[in-house]
């Protein structure tokens, strides 16, 4: 493996999935900390409009590119985050193949780049390894309860195989891959209809609509603003030595999806009661991280809480949703179908 540079300040960072929700916060964050950044992005869930303000960035670079596809780089690279895959199940369940090959081919591309440039690579894996959790809250070395053929498997499997490879790559010494295994995250730039329960919950209220719960609202989640889970993954990608283990980051603070509902209801008082739905398949019950590792490896915890995290969410949303009187979404709307690289 490569030694490079100090870590901390002008890097060149190939953030793969960089146009999506999570990827978008990522990039503001890297270039406002002096780094270069290459977004590379299919465009399947993310969107122009979440990367428009930085294109006129001396240090960022967009690239429409499928990682499952092998890249040929222009230029060396430093850091790789893998953010690229569907995050949200009816959006990684309509091509359930290409979620598969996304986590494993895609992941598979990404590490054999790092190991030709001596790059570090952070997969951005996720609580979904847990599967419907027998244990509670769950610490990095609980092993899961996943079903492997349910609709579901494309992507849980899926991070399972990449997470896999990682290790693989980094046990074998040929790439120093990292493992962050994400919670629920949530903030300004989730699309309105990705199917996510907090970006349904405001919409719904917003359009003035009753609030759809799935199962008995009694099943529970924890919930991280999207600024702390960024500040986690850069804590993550920066920590020397490697820490060679799988790191939570989420928010412990535990809510029910009707306590959820309630404060959505409190915050946008314009909408309608609740209306009860059958649980998916496979849902789990339960979702709570156990972030020890985190917060004595890294030193980091959560800061924002839920409260103040969906005030932010709803204040974009009103801003960005066509329907709503406060939108400024034409102004977004026009802005997205510019054309890459203007
Ligand atoms: N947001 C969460 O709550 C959460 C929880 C757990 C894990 N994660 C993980 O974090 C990452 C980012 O999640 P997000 O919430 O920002 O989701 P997102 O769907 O908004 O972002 C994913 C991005 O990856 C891109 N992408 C998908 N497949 C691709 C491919 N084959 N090639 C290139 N780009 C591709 C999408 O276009 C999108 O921009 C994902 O890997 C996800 O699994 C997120």
């Amino acid at each position: 493996m490569l030694q490079r540079k100090d870590r901390r300040k002008g890097q060149t960072i190939l953030v793969a999935g960089g146009a999506g929700f999570v990827g978008s916060h990522l990039c503001d964050a890297l270039l406002s900390q002096g780094h270069k950044v290459i977004c590379l992005d299919n465009f399947l869930t993310g969107s122009l409009a979440n990367v428009a303000p930085l294109r006129n960035h001396p240090g960022f670079t967009l690239i429409e590119h499928d990682v499952c596809d092998w890249l040929e780089m222009s230029e060396p690279v430093d850091q790789i985050y893998n953010l690229a895959c569907a995050a949200s199940p009816p959006a990684y369940q309509a091509d359930p193949v290409h979620t598969m090959m996304t986590c494993v081919k895609g992941t598979g591309n990404l590490l054999t780049l790092a190991e030709q440039n001596g790059a570090r690579l952070l997969l951005a894996s996720t609580s979904e390894v847990y599967g419907d959790p027998e244990v509670h809250p769950q610490p990095e070395d609980y092993r899961g309860n996943v079903n492997c053929t349910g609709p579901r498997a494309c992507y849980d499997e899926g991070k399972r195989a990449a997470e896999a490879l990682c290790f693989d790559m980094l046990r074998t010494g040929r790439v120093d891959a990292r493992v962050a295994r994400i919670f629920n995250t949530y903030g300004p730039r989730m699309q309105p209809k990705d199917g996510r329960i907090i970006s349904n919950l405001i919409v719904q209220a917003l359009s003035g609509k009753s609030l759809t719960i799935y199962g008995t609202g009694e099943q529970t989640r924890s919930f991280c603003f999207v600024s702390d889970l960024v500040a986690g993954l850069i804590a993550l990608m920066q920590i020397d030595p490697n820490p060679e283990v799988p790191v939570n980051l989420g928010n412990p603070g535990e809510f029910s999806i009707n306590e959820l509902a309630g404060l959505v209801k409190d915050e946008i008082p314009e909408c309608k009661g609740l209306v009860y739905r059958p649980l998916p398949q496979d849902d789990p019950k339960r979702r709570r991280p156990n972030i020890d590792r985190a917060q004595s490896l890294l030193n980091w915890s959560p800061k924002v809480p839920l409260h103040d995290g969906l005030r932010q969410t709803i204040d974009w949303f009103e801003q960005t949703l066509p329907t709503h009187p406060a939108s400024r979404a034409k102004k977004e709307i026009s802005l997205a179908n510019l054309p890459a690289g203007e």
